[in-house]
């Protein structure tokens, strides 16, 4: 029986009512009972009926830093405080000053312009048409493409959708009309969901392949650096990426790193990147940018690209036509500076490797048991797949409410399960996600 629960029952009737919740149909969101989450604390999220859960995911990725971390809020309190927004035309203010130069300092070698927007998606978008741009203004106008893999996923927004490969895009066909043809890597895989080592090399082997005939019809390649998220937590070996860099290299196009979801140590380095010795053209970045405090992004880029935007010698402007209205917003700057004050000064990324070593016991742990699937793991990002059927699998919603029974809020991929939890989650509290995870595993992959 359903006990009546005054605090939670009036706001999920009213969402019910008004809200359009991402990637949810009408029926689910009118049947599933949804967390109702009013405060949070460190890796903790407390639900208005008095539940508390471990946020296994980060949120979407995003809280490296766990929630309400005392030293963001002062910052954002600080800004705010101060000055609240002034739009990018014309105008600059010490927070993004400061902020372009600090990220640059601890990006992949060679990344020395900041071009701020709002999103993963929105960063994406913004490489895209600085590569795209950029070529057509320095006489190879027949750069219109983009190479990306299979699997791949860089946000929602259209150019990022015509990136996405097939897994991760099931759900994306109807827009297929709208969307720009893309030049596509094969799978690695014939159903290893982590691919195997030969299926990428076969991968690396095909982008070799297509840049050394036709390097003068890509504008850019663009990568989720060693492991693709959305499509399935899919890790491949830094010799591929190396491998991928170095053709694009060689036939001159540009590498576009989307680090959205592997940068800010989330891989066990600042930038996946730095793991490969892989230094690329431009780079995305969100998510732990602002540690998930508020929505803002980055796509950096070399001198060369920016110097390519100069005008013409004949006078003619090349500026790159491309803006937001929350560009650089006053807010987010001044957290995503505190962001990397707090990554220097709590050494947040060396904190990594100590908890990734609990995570590869709880793999092994989970490994072992009955139907579990391909472990896998990068820093701190594990996953271990329930069943065969990859991005539509069918084990989600069971595992999401066996691990919600267990106090962890987690949100599978179809049939693969996954940790992704704050960085400098407490051992403690990591011990307890973890051994609730091969719990929940155990309880939903059994045969
Ligand atoms: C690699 C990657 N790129 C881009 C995005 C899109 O980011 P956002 O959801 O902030 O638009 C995501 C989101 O998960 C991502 O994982």
């Amino acid at each position: 029986m359903v006990v009546p629960d005054p605090t939670r029952d009036p706001l999920v009737a009213l969402a019910r009512r008004h809200l359009w919740p991402p990637y949810t149909s009408p029926e689910r969101h009118q049947e599933h009972d949804p967390l109702v989450i009013v405060d949070a604390d460190g890796p903790w999220l407390l639900d208005a009926g008095g539940g508390r859960y471990l946020d296994g995911i980060s949120s979407w990725w995003t809280c490296t830093l766990g929630h309400r971390h005392p030293r963001l809020l002062a910052a954002l309190a600080a800004q705010a405080a101060r000055l609240d927004h002034v739009g990018a035309g014309g105008a600059i203010h010490p927070a993004v000053a400061h902020l372009a130069a600090e990220l640059c300092a601890v990006a992949p070698a060679g990344l020395e312009r900041a071009f701020f927007s709002d999103d993963g998606s929105t960063a994406v978008e913004v490489a895209v048409k600085i590569a795209f741009q950029y070529w057509q203004q320095h006489g190879r106008p027949a750069r219109q493409r983009f190479l990306a893999l299979s699997s791949a996923y860089h946000g929602d927004t259209l150019g990022a959708v015509s990136l996405a490969g097939a897994e991760a895009g099931g759900f994306f066909t109807v827009f297929a009309p709208l969307l720009f043809e893309v030049a596509r890597a094969p799978a690695a895989d014939g159903g290893d969901a982590d691919g195997c080592v030969a299926g990428w090399d076969r991968v690396a082997a095909a982008i070799e392949d297509r840049l050394a005939r036709d390097g003068d019809s890509i504008a850019g390649v663009i990568v989720e650096p060693l492991v693709q998220g959305a499509g399935g937590m899919r890790t491949y070996p830094a010799e591929v990426l190396r491998r991928i860099a170095d053709a694009t290299r060689r036939a001159d196009s540009f590498l576009i790193a989307d680090e959205v979801f592997t940068g800010y140590g989330r891989t066990g380095a600042m930038w996946a990147c730095d793991l490969a010795g892989v230094a690329p053209d431009l780079l995305c970045t969100a998510k732990g940018f602002t540690a998930g405090m508020l929505p803002m992004a980055a796509t950096l880029a070399t001198a060369r690209i920016y110097d390519g935007f100069r005008a013409a010698p004949d006078g003619a402007p090349r500026t790159f036509m491309h803006g937001h209205s929350f560009s650089g917003h006053p807010l987010g700057a001044a957290v995503a500076r505190e962001v990397l004050a707090i990554y220097r000064d709590e050494r947040i990324v060396d904190g990594v490797a100590a908890r990734a070593v609990r995570l590869s016991a709880a793999l092994a742990r989970a490994a072992a048991l009955p139907g579990v699937r391909r472990p896998r793991q990068l820093g701190l990002i594990g996953a271990v797949d329930l069943g065969d059927g990859g991005y539509g699998g069918g084990g989600g919603p069971r595992f999401t409410d066996a691990a919600r029974r267990r106090g962890l809020y987690l949100r599978p991929l179809g049939d693969t399960a996954y940790v992704c939890p704050p960085l400098n989650i407490p051992i403690a509290d990591l011990d307890l996600l973890l051994d609730g995870f091969v719990d929940a595993v155990a309880e939903c992959a059994a045969p």
